[in-house]
């Protein structure tokens, strides 16, 4: 009665099969239907491998015969496969029933479902193996971000840099253009005040001449060279101002003409001023070719640094005062003009200062400290060329380069 019971009490609560030696099953209990989806009478007679599932190796079937043929209980978790293909997972345990004389009369196997916790702990394998795949890429693309993030903070940097030094060269340019303007404006003051005094000069000049060849009557050609010459400077003081009046205004007309010819007109106005200090024009001609630009205000250049050169040369006691000239084309075709004295040169500290504006070492009465400034703008702009300045041979050398003209 007890049995009974016990025996009741296990079949509901397990999946039980009994099979004879063979493996042919004997018998099923209601919960092995269930799980297997076949039914009672499908399942009695047939081999117990019915439920076997294909993924299983025969190892372990070849193992559990093994087992139970000696005799002894096999425990497992078997995957098997229902009627309907699915599959369960079961924990097993196959005794053998021995009879009176000790020999395997049949087997029983008990088990009970555990599909769940297989599928459960494989679920949760595939997942942490999702998770160490997310992890390595999440490392692999935090460094990318990383990586990526310092290039832009760099090119952010240089790009900060580069606005900076732009803005800056645009202060420089409109502090320029400031100077410029200012500068055009007293030019043209100058040029208005100059203008009346200057014609009224021509006259008082005319009128001398006048009454000194009319009172001696004689002709006097000393007197006559002076003449011209005075006139030639009053002209050209009253072009010169016009032309750097006209230096701030877009619309004035360039020229083509031969270094030659504008270092002649420059040796030409200084001729007075160059005797009178003692000082010699060496022009030494190489090769001479046309230029495009503004002759007047270039001639003005070429003044501005003979003048600077007369003034090196009153400091100093020199007997051969010299100012040399050389004219000459580079392999490029570019036409260069050397001024250079023998003066003592420029002093090393100052060399990268003399081209700035109000730069100047002489007294207030005598410089400007606008003649070299002026002039670079001049080279610069009017002739798109450029002036270096250096000592050399006991001297200071400027040296002008203009662009070849473009056919
Ligand atoms: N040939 C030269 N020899 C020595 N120093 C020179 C010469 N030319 C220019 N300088 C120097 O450059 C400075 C600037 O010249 P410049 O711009 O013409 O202004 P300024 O003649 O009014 O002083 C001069 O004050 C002088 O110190
Ligand atoms: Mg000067």
């Amino acid at each position: 009665m007890k049995l009974e019971q016990y025996q009741q009490a296990i079949e509901s609560s397990n999946i039980i099969s009994k099979t004879d030696v063979n493996g042919i099953i004997t018998f099923v209990n209601d919960e092995f239907c269930k799980i297997s989806g076949y039914t009672q009478d499908e399942l009695i007679g047939q081999n117990h491998n019915i439920v076997r599932h294909p993924d299983v190796p025969a190892s372990t079937f070849k193992q559990l015969w093994q087992t139970i043929l000696q005799k002894k209980t096999y425990k497992s978790t078997v995957k098997n496969r229902a009627k309907d293909g699915s599959t369960f997972y079961v924990n097993t345990t196959v005794f053998p029933i021995l009879d009176e004389q000790g020999e395997i009369e049949e087997f029983i196997a008990i088990r009970y479902d555990v599909t769940e916790s297989v599928r459960l702990s494989e679920a949760l394998i595939a997942k942490d193996e999702e998770l160490e795949d997310l992890n390595a890429t999440l490392e692999k693309r935090v460094q990318e971000q990383t990586k990526a993030l310092v290039e832009l903070n760099q090119t952010l940097e240089e790009r900060v840099k580069e606005e900076v030094e732009k803005n800056r060269e645009k202060d420089r340019f409109l502090f320029q253009q400031s100077r410029l303007a200012s500068m055009g404006e007293m030019i043209a003051n100058i040029a208005h005040q100059w203008r009346q005094p200057l014609s009224e000069l021509t006259i008082t000049l005319y009128q001398m001449k006048k009454v000194y060849t009319k009172q001696d009557n004689n002709k006097d050609e000393a007197f006559e060279q002076s003449y011209m010459h005075a006139k030639k400077i009053i002209s050209k003081m009253s072009e010169t101002i016009e032309d750097f009046r006209n230096f701030f205004s877009p619309e004035r007309q360039s020229d083509l003409f031969t270094l030659s010819s504008v270092a002649q007109e420059a040796i030409d106005i200084m001729h007075g001023t160059l005797e009178r200090n003692g000082v010699y024009i060496d022009l030494c001609i190489k090769n001479d070719v046309k230029i495009q630009g503004y002759f007047n205000e270039f001639s003005q250049v070429l003044i501005n640094l003979m003048n600077n050169s007369i003034d090196a040369f009153s400091l100093s006691k020199l007997k051969k005062k010299l100012i040399y000239i050389e004219i000459d084309t580079s392999m490029q075709g570019d036409a260069i003009i050397r001024i250079c004295d023998n003066a003592g040169g420029i002093e090393a500290g100052i060399l990268d200062k003399i081209f700035e504006p109000y730069f100047t070492t002489k007294h207030a009465s005598s410089g400007t400290g606008l003649g070299l400034y002026m002039s670079k703008m001049i080279v610069n702009n009017s002739m798109k060329g450029l002036i270096i300045a250096e000592n050399k041979n006991n001297g200071a050398c400027f040296t002008i380069t203009i662009p070849a003209v473009k056919e």
